[in-house]
């Protein structure tokens, strides 16, 4: 498939989340081949990660500190442990797509919902009761949701404000070491380098508000690889940590392919965290 053909380390060293845009919409042939890969795509587990691209009003009501561009992507599924990590996993890797066409995304929980279903309805029945301002909602709902959207389009560099600029100066573009993140005494030195390459590239994960909360765990003989959260984890802002989990094994999955090794991926909930394992 189109995997040998995308140079995905490179993608993941140029996205960053864009959040100044030029009004203009996305071509069509880019949009297509947007939706053919998403149809197309091998995900290695089980999921019901459903992909919707949407029009979008030229105006702040959407993502509130940014006029939308017209175009945008919309990651859908249930609202389970599980079905949250996999948005983020399935949704970097169309991110990672849509940067390699040359577009700008940005990962965005906190969209304003009844804008959302307004240009795009997904709620169905759900629609009628009291929605939440920002996002999905906080736990887990009946039935699916938007769990997050990107703008899709180009990047204003000109009309960046100078918070934002701030912002990607000094908090987006830092990301922990791996030996940060590695658990139980293993040490960046000791891992195989097709390895620290994977973690390499898994560290780099956008989160939201950048925490990169994610933890490596991996056994004594290199063969079984955990990502996953400390017990209990919680942030300030941000209700569902479960989906920069997946975005970061997405970037761990896509560095061990790189390298040529072939993994077993499952997904599980424990403790109330997703636990993403490679066997390789
Ligand atoms: C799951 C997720 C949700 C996010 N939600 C928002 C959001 O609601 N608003 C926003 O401005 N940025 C949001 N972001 C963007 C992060 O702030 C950004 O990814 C992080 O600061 C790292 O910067 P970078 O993406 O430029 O590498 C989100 C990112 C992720 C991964």
């Amino acid at each position: 498939m189109m995997f040998t053909t995308i140079d995905w380390e490179n993608a993941i060293n140029i996205r960053r989340s864009a959040r100044s845009f030029e009004m203009r919409p996305v071509e069509e042939s880019k949009l297509e081949l947007l939706q053919s890969f998403a149809d197309k795509m091998e995900i290695p587990f089980d999921h019901d990660v459903k992909i919707r691209m949407f029009k979008a009003n030229m105006d702040k009501k959407l993502y509130t500190v940014f006029a939308s561009p017209p175009d945008g992507m919309a990651f859908l599924a249930n609202t389970d442990t599980c079905s949250v990590a996999a948005v983020g996993f399935v949704g970097e890797l169309l991110i990672l797509y849509a940067t390699s066409l040359g577009l700008a995304t940005c990962w965005y929980g906190h969209y304003a919902l009844s804008e959302l279903e307004r240009i795009m309805p997904h709620l169905g029945k759900y629609a009628e009761q009291p929605m939440p301002k920002w996002g999905y909602g906080k736990g887990e709902t009946d039935g699916e949701r938007a769990v997050c959207i990107t703008p899709l389009g180009y990047w204003q560099k000109e009309g960046v404000r100078f918070f934002d600029r701030v912002t990607e100066t000094f908090i987006s573009y830092k990301r922990k070491p791996v030996g940060a993140l590695l658990e139980n005494g293993m040490t960046e030195e000791s891992l195989p380098a097709e390895l620290l390459y994977a973690f390499d590239l898994a560290r780099k994960a956008p989160s939201a508000a950048n925490s990169q909360h994610w933890r490596f765990g991996v056994s004594d003989d290199f063969k079984t690889i955990t990502i996953t959260m400390p017990v209990g984890y919680k942030h300030m802002k941000w209700e569902h940590p479960n989906v920069d989990l997946g975005i970061c094994a997405c970037h761990f999955w896509l560095g061990l392919r790189l390298k040529g090794i072939d993994c077993k991926v499952s997904l599980s909930e424990d403790q109330g965290r997703a636990v993403w394992k490679f066997e390789v």
